[in-house]
Parts: structure tokens; sequence; C-alpha cells
């Protein structure tokens, strides 16, 4: 028996769908505006999206122009929704690990992630194929979980097998999975640096041209309280490159 994708665990898929983002789409994504503002245009662009989710920015770049959407995910759940959604001809969506992805060369002007790529294990290997699959001068836009937060599990030390403290899992330079308790239990991502990000980026042929680490604006603390805590730590990550 296969082992669902975490997004098509009911418990985690059910208070995922609760979210703001999941209820009103891109515009109540706060970090929306500023990714918006790292895109080319998108007119006559053929484009793919990785860990496209509901499709929430497919449709948004077919309204935009886009010539041709490719909606990548792994999850059967958030593939259904996306479908349910308007369609429109240009968008495709297809269920997709990103693990083993393979894609045609040169046959996308952009590579766009939203949120999806702390899932990853293997970022070094997915970082090739999307430089392999942009045309020249292509660009890859992305969204990631800051790693100032993927970084903890939980303050404090374990205990190793012989009594000693160990500390890897709330430690920034250890890199690797991290199990967490986010919407529901045992939510496994991949923490990795800034520096590592960066590093595997221009390691593959990326020229990095834009790094922002997002915090919500004043404005946006007022509309939603609940922000408040994300004002001294970057929530997520932005990161503009071209092939
Ligand atoms: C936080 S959601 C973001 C969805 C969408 N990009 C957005 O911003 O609204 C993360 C998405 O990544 C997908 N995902 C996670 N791991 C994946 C993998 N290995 N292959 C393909 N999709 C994956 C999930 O199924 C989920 O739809």
């Amino acid at each position: 028996m296969t082992v669902p994708s975490l997004y098509d665990r009911p418990d985690f898929f059910a208070a995922y769908s609760r979210l703001p983002r999941s209820l009103h789409g891109l515009d109540a994504a706060p970090e929306w505006p500023v990714l918006r503002g790292m895109l080319p245009d998108l007119r006559g662009r053929r484009i793919v999206d990785l860990g496209c989710g509901f499709g929430w920015f497919c449709r948004w770049a077919a309204a935009q122009g886009a010539a041709r959407v490719l909606g990548l995910d792994v999850s059967e759940r958030m593939l259904a929704r996306a479908a349910a959604d308007a369609a429109d001809p240009a968008v495709e969506y297809r269920q997709c690990d990103l693990e083993a992805l393979v894609l045609p060369e040169g046959a996308f002007d952009l590579a766009y992630s939203s949120l999806a790529l702390h899932y990853i294990v293997d970022l070094d290997r997915l970082a090739g194929v999307i430089h392999r699959a942009l045309a020249p001068n292509g660009r890859l836009v992305f969204s990631i979980e800051h790693p100032i937060h993927t970084a903890p599990i939980r303050p404090g030390w374990i205990e190793g097998e012989d009594g000693r403290r160990v500390w890897p899992l709330n430690s920034y330079s250890v890199e690797g999975r991290r199990v967490t308790d986010w919407l529901a239990a045992d939510v496994a991502k991949y923490h990795r640096t800034l520096g590592t990000i960066l590093t595997l980026l221009l390691r593959t042929g990326f020229h990095v041209s834009q790094v922002v680490e997002f915090c919500p604006t004043e404005a946006q603390i007022a509309a939603r309280p609940e922000m408040e805590e994300e004002r001294d730590k970057p929530t997520f990550l932005l990161v503009g490159a071209s092939r």
C-alpha cells in the first residue's frame, strides 16, 4: 500500500483547506504582491508551476495571457479541487512527484513554485531538471518557507541513545528532515540554510537576481492581527533567478 502524500491525508487536507489562502486564493497570501512583482510579463509565455496545489497561480497566469501553464502536484485531492475550478484551455494539471520529475529541455519560459520546495528531499536534482527545462533566459521564481522557520522543531535537546544530549533537531546549521505539528501531527519538511539554497542555485547555473526575506507589512498585520508574531522573523524566502 502506498503512503498518501501529506496533502492527501484527510486531517491535513481538511485543515489546509480552511486557511485563508485556500479559501480566497492569491490575494489572501500576504507575500503574493511581492512575488507577483518578481514575475516577468507572462503574455505568450510557457509556464510550469511546481506544486500547484489548488491551481490559483495557474489560472491567474492564464488570465494574464500565458500561452500554456502546466500545473504539477503529487496530491490527488489538491488536483481534484484545482480541476473543479473554472477550466481554462491554457491550463493543464498533471499528477507528478517532483522528486522524480522529468521535463523536456528548453520547453518553458518560467518555472514558478509557491511554498512547495521545502517538502523536497533532493532539491539538487530538481534544480537541475528545472534549469534544463528552461529556455535561454528563462526565469525561475519561487517562494519557500524561510529557513529560520524550518530550522527548529522544538526548543531544547533530545537524549541520544547513550544518554548524551543531541542537538540537531533544533539547529539552524544542521540540515535535513524536520517533523513538526503544523495543521496536523507529523508533518515532514526539509530544512536547508539560506546559504545552501542560494549556493545550490548558483552551482546549478542559475543567475540569482532577487532574494526577499518576506515579513508582513504593518498594514497586513493591522488587517490580520494573528500575523503579529511574523513581524520579527521572515516568514517566507522569495527568490528570482534566470537560466
Ligand atoms: C503549501 S501547498 C502550496 C500550493 C500552491 N503552490 C499555493 O501556493 O497555493 C504545497 C503543495 O506542494 C505539493 N507537494 C508537496 N510535495 C510534493 C512533491 N514531492 N511533488 C509534487 N507536489 C508536492 C503539495 O501537494 C501541495 O499542493
